[in-house]
């Protein structure tokens, strides 16, 4: 049986995740911050598809990574793949000067928290024969703007990490790397924004994600034809760039 560990599991995509891979029968170690929200996720898992569910807890902001590693080993006696999910953007506010306090969380919870958790499991990826590490990025990191600004930087990091994790895993017979650039998801992320581009329900994104499993992908965008929007995005001369709200 396959024992994968997700952070950020109790809603959207990471939710959708721990769906498709409890039905594929993985035995499961799901973080987020609420237990109200995980206890009754992980019951109805473990009903549906007969597989073992354990919950933990955490606040990433305060994140203690290897707790969550002594926790999930102890649950599952391994890990093969490790989905780091969670994220935390507040674009109304995130333009321009903001409070060291959202500054620290949003760097917190995209960036550091998020190494701090899988440099934990470096141990246990690098011996995962046919495992997984996979991160979740964004489109507002590829090119800066005045919209997202911390947020961005944060993702745009997260995903230099990733980076050097898979070439730190390639030459070992461990876990590979699959990174993605999401585009707009349908979840409570984006809710109540109006979007100029459609968004992916997280079930299909979850489908493409587990389809992606055991390939040495690196990063690649999600949906695929978010990769020409960003082409033409970042091709925009600066001249013009600069005027443009978007
Ligand atoms: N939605 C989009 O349009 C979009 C676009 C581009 C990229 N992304 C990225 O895609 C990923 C999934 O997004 P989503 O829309 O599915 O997110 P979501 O619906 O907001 O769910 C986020 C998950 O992360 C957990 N989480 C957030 N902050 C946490 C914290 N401090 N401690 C512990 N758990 C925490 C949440 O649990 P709690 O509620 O318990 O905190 C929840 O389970 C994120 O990395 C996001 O940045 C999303």
């Amino acid at each position: 049986m396959k024992r994968s560990v997700i952070i950020g599991a109790s809603a959207g995509l990471g939710r959708a995740l721990a769906e498709r891979l409890a039905a594929l029968g993985h035995n499961l170690f799901l973080v987020a911050s609420d237990q109200r929200d995980l206890a009754p996720l992980a019951g109805d898992l473990t009903i549906r598809f007969g597989v073992d569910v354990t919950v933990l807890a955490a606040d990433l902001y305060r994140v203690d990574a290897g707790l969550i590693r002594e926790r999930a080993l102890s649950a599952l006696g391994g890990v093969d793949n490790l989905l780091l999910i969670a994220g935390f953007s507040a674009p109304a506010i995130d333009r321009g000067a903001i409070t060291p306090e959202m500054v620290d969380r949003m760097i917190t919870i995209n960036l550091s928290a998020m190494i701090q958790v899988v440099n934990a499991f470096l141990p246990e990826l690098a011996n995962a024969q046919g495992g997984n590490l996979v991160g979740a990025g964004s489109v507002a990191a590829v090119r800066g703007r005045r919209s997202n600004m911390v947020y961005g930087a944060a993702k745009r990091g997260l995903e230099g990490y990733f980076e050097s994790c898979r070439h730190w895993l390639a030459n070992k017979a461990g876990a590979r790397v699959q990174f993605y650039r999401l585009g707009y998801l349908e979840t409570q992320m984006v809710f109540g924004q109006k979007l100029p581009f459609p968004a992916l329900h997280p079930d299909a994104a979850a489908a493409a994600i587990v389809a992606h499993f055991g390939q040495d992908t690196g990063t690649r965008y999600l949906p695929r034809w978010w990769w020409l929007v960003m082409t033409l995005i970042r091709l925009i001369p600066w001249v013009i760039f600069k005027r443009l709200e978007i």
